[in-house]
């Protein structure tokens, strides 16, 4: 293949041309590394068509997004309709329109009980978290506490790619190292993990007061004074998925409240409904100061995200008079009222459905399957999980919990066989990362659990 631009009436293959024009991100660029791209071509429910024609169960809803599922004709239509009537118009200083008023409504009714009172729309997740981080900074300003900028994340925190993202992104460096230096006033601390623990053996709401300490020291270090914001996800999505205990959110609120700072969730996975709860963080019982959502809340259908900030935060801005009372961020696209359409009809389907109690059901079935894979294949290591959100991890030696190496072949051909017996899996390096749309049914669970029994069987590990 070379990259010599084709004519129309060439004849024009995607399949040929998926890895010339584009730069594709989260990906090896090289050819040689066999990363060819499935290439998906229609969704129906929970099922995606690749461009063969094969049929799959799609485990991983999008990129955890396709909430409601595919082929909702009653999204479909209120985009289609929003175009027709009005496809853009800005909601800068002059203009509004109707839908994104709207849908900032429903999004305020849907969290009344966090009383969150205005929200900030961007186009994804990054968006909405690199927005939080710039109202928390203003927020401090507004009452008069210019000298609290820092924020602080959590070990193992996925965050999104813009720099305020990365900088607070606490995965392995591979994410940053090409892009550095990060922007000053990001302070990474350890969090919990169930798998593999900071000390072997440590019981679990020990290990909570350990992380706890930790934070309260290192806050203590960088003097709270100097301190906006600490920003956690309520489960860890690309960290693993370990579950903390619920005191482990609790102690993360009462810290903040202690040292006045505000609290953060990044709901962009868990908003709406895929942890088993409206908001990942009510799933703890904790009400954040701030929630970045993304992803599901338009199901997936258009590019929408929203920082959303409760009364306390949003008050701030009453005080007109200060010189920093104007918000000088925000996008072309924010609040674009076809995004907001999509987003309005999604979040009427997850309401409608029931499909927050139908995640935490489905959630808890799938678990409880996946869990028993685990009597049966001794490469399974752990599976962990809340709602519709789980991971099977994957280890050579269970005694040791020795990982899969970034090159053994075993994760990829248990993916390639589920793949080819039709249930699309999302693997990062040894993990499974299961994130099905929240219409999943027990039946889908079982077609799943059949295939990915199957493919430990038949796989040989070396
Ligand atoms: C927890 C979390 N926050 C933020 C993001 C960034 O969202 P986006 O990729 O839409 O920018 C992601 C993306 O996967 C995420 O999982």
């Amino acid at each position: 293949m070379n990259s010599t631009v084709r004519t129309a009436t060439d004849s024009w293959s995607p399949k040929e041309q998926a890895l010339l024009h584009t730069l594709r991100p989260m990906s090896a660029q090289d050819e040689a590394s066999g990363d060819m791209p499935s290439i998906i071509t229609r969704g129906e429910g929970v099922h995606i068509f690749d461009i063969d024609g094969r049929r799959m169960i799609d485990c991983v809803g999008g990129l955890w997004c396709v909430n409601v599922g595919y082929g909702r004709s009653e999204i479909i239509d209120a985009i289609m309709s929003q175009l027709r009537e009005l496809a853009y118009i800005s909601i800068f200083p002059g203009s509004s329109n109707v839908t994104s008023i709207r849908l900032a409504d429903k999004i305020c009714e849907i969290a009344s009980d966090e009383a969150i009172s205005k929200v900030f729309f961007g186009s994804n997740g990054s968006d909405a978290i690199e927005n939080s981080f710039k109202l928390a900074r203003q927020y401090w300003k507004l009452v008069g506490r210019s000298e609290k900028y820092k924020v602080v994340s959590l070990r193992g925190a996925y965050h999104g790619t813009h720099f305020g993202c990365m900088a607070a992104n606490g995965l392995a460096s591979a994410f940053r190292r090409s892009y550095e230096p990060m922007p000053p006033g990001f302070v990474n601390v350890e969090t919990f993990d169930s798998y593999r623990p900071l000390i072997d053996g440590i019981d679990v709401e020990a290990q909570v007061e350990l992380c706890i300490k930790l934070l309260e020291r290192t806050i203590e270090y960088q003097d709270p004074e100097t301190i906006a914001a600490l920003i956690a996800e309520p489960v860890q999505g690309g960290g693993g998925m370990h579950i903390p205990p619920p005191s482990y959110w609790r102690r993360l609120r009462e810290v903040c409240d202690h040292n006045d700072i505000l609290l953060i969730s990044d709901e962009v996975v868990t908003g709406f409904g895929r942890s088993g709860t409206m908001f990942g963080a009510r799933g703890w019982n904790v009400k954040p100061d701030i929630m970045c959502c993304g992803k599901g809340i338009s199901g997936g259908y258009a590019p929408l995200s929203a920082t959303l900030v409760n009364a306390r935060v949003a008050d701030a801005w009453n005080d007109t008079a200060s010189d920093h009372s104007f918000v000088a961020a925000g996008y072309t696209h924010s609040g674009n009222p076809v995004a907001c359409a999509a987003g309005v009809a999604a979040l009427d389907i997850v309401l409608r459905e029931g499909l927050v109690e139908n995640a935490r059901e489905v959630g808890g079935y799938f678990l409880q399957r996946l869990r028993g894979l685990m009597d049966r294949h001794e490469a399974i290591g752990d599976v962990r999980g809340k709602g519709l959100m789980m991971t099977i991890e994957m280890v050579e030696d269970r005694k040791t919990k020795a990982a899969f190496g970034h090159d053994h072949p075993f994760p990829s051909s248990i993916a390639k066989f589920c793949r080819e017996n039709g249930v699309w899996l999302r693997q990062v390096d040894h993990k499974f990362i299961i994130s099905p749309p929240l219409t999943f049914t027990r039946q889908h669970v079982d077609q799943v659990v059949e295939v990915l029994d199957l493919a430990y069987s038949k796989t040989p590990i070396r």
